[in-house]
């Protein structure tokens, strides 16, 4: 069986590539490459055959072909959301690792249906989430306590898209959510390494674009989170059409500050004294080149595992929180009107 083969030392994992034609899955393989054998590709888009002749491997238009004619390890699985589920429910059904992007799941329900198929057959389903594997973020994880007690943070993500949102992301069947999804899951990702999850989370969707309202897919959203047992509080906002591209997180503590973005963490003083700070140049495929290979080399890490999951499940019962509550308030304006 695959996982008594990774055993053996030396052997490298044999990897099968889902969704390598797009975007991500390009950026990936090379990286894959030098970790693991990629043993073969699947992805039905038109331009896939050629790409998988060029790198060697087989290429094979559904899951199901492939499952039949090659033997692998692990998948690496970066297709649209809305196939991430059935990919990933197959690929564990028969025994194999799961490297996947982001989100681990859509919503709570099909997080622990994963958690459990996962368990089911010993085998891991890790999250493609590369902030982890990015110095400045780890310098604030370690750091965090040299604020005192956190009472506020305000986290910015933004990116400047100067056109209105295309492809799956613009379809809500294939992309289950807008930017709180997409984008958002990263942020919730990285709070949930500094923070407990939030008891209680206001929403507020907002649309650029007429197309994106009556789809349902927000292009900005602002959170407030408020943990009343601790007394902290913090605001995000996350959207695709700013005027920059900027991403920053301010923490303030009881005995100072701690400001992130992902080339640079500064710890301050009470009063804004820099004290500490972690600089980090990239380039972010180094970040992205370290997380693959560490996911790789956990495959049967069973306390890895274990702690990656529940991290994962508290970030989409989070989001899918957030998402039912909201729907939860159009019905009832739609009952109001009605
Ligand atoms: N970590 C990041 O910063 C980051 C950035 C971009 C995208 N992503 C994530 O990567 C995933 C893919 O996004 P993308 O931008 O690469 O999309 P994309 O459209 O560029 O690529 C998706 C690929 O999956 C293929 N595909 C669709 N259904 C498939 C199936 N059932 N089996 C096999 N292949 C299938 C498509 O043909 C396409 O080639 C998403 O989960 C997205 O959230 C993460």
């Amino acid at each position: 069986m695959s996982s008594d083969r990774l055993k053996n030392v030396g052997l490298r994992p044999r990897v099968l590539v889902v969704g390598f034609a797009g975007h991500q899955g390009k950026e990936y393989l090379s990286i894959v490459r030098e970790n693991a054998d990629v043993v073969g590709g699947v992805d039905p888009a038109p331009a896939a055959s050629a790409l998988a002749d060029e790198w060697g491997f087989p290429h094979y238009g559904v899951l199901d072909e492939a499952l039949e004619k090659v033997e692998f390890d692990a998948a690496v699985v970066t297709v649209p959301h809305s196939e991430h589920f059935p990919v990933c429910t197959e690929l564990l059904a028969h025994g194999r690792h799961v490297i996947k992007e982001k989100p681990f799941a859509v919503t709570e329900e099909e997080a622990r249906q994963l958690i459990h198929l996962a368990q089911r057959a010993d085998r891991s389903v890790f999250t493609l989430l590369q902030r982890n594997f990015n110095p400045v973020f780890r310098f604030a994880q370690k750091n965090l306590a040299r604020i005192g007690q956190p009472y506020w943070f305000s986290y910015d993500y933004h990116l400047n898209l100067a056109h209105p949102t295309t492809g799956w992301r613009a379809s809500r069947e294939q992309a289950m959510g807008g930017v709180l999804l997409d984008m958002g899951y990263h942020l919730i990702d990285v709070l949930s390494g500094l923070f407990p999850e939030p008891p209680r989370v206001h929403s507020a969707f907002v649309h650029q674009y007429r197309e994106m309202r009556d789809r349902r897919l927000e292009d900005l959203v602002s959170l407030m989170c408020s943990y009343p047992s601790t007394g902290l509080a913090g605001s995000l906002r996350i959207s695709r059409h700013n005027h920059e591209k900027i991403e920053r997180l301010c923490v303030l503590g009881t005995e100072g500050a701690l400001n992130v973005a992902p080339q640079v963490a500064t710890l301050h003083s009470v009063g804004g004294l820099p004290l500490d700070h972690c600089a980090w140049a990239g380039p972010k495929i180094d970040a992205v080149r370290s997380m693959i290979a560490h996911h790789l080399g956990h495959l049967d890490d069973r306390y890895y595992r274990q702690d990656h999951l529940q991290r994962q499940l508290a970030a989409v019962r989070t989001i899918d929180g957030i998402y039912r509550d909201r729907l939860g308030e159009q019905n009832k304006l739609a009952d109001r009107c009605a």
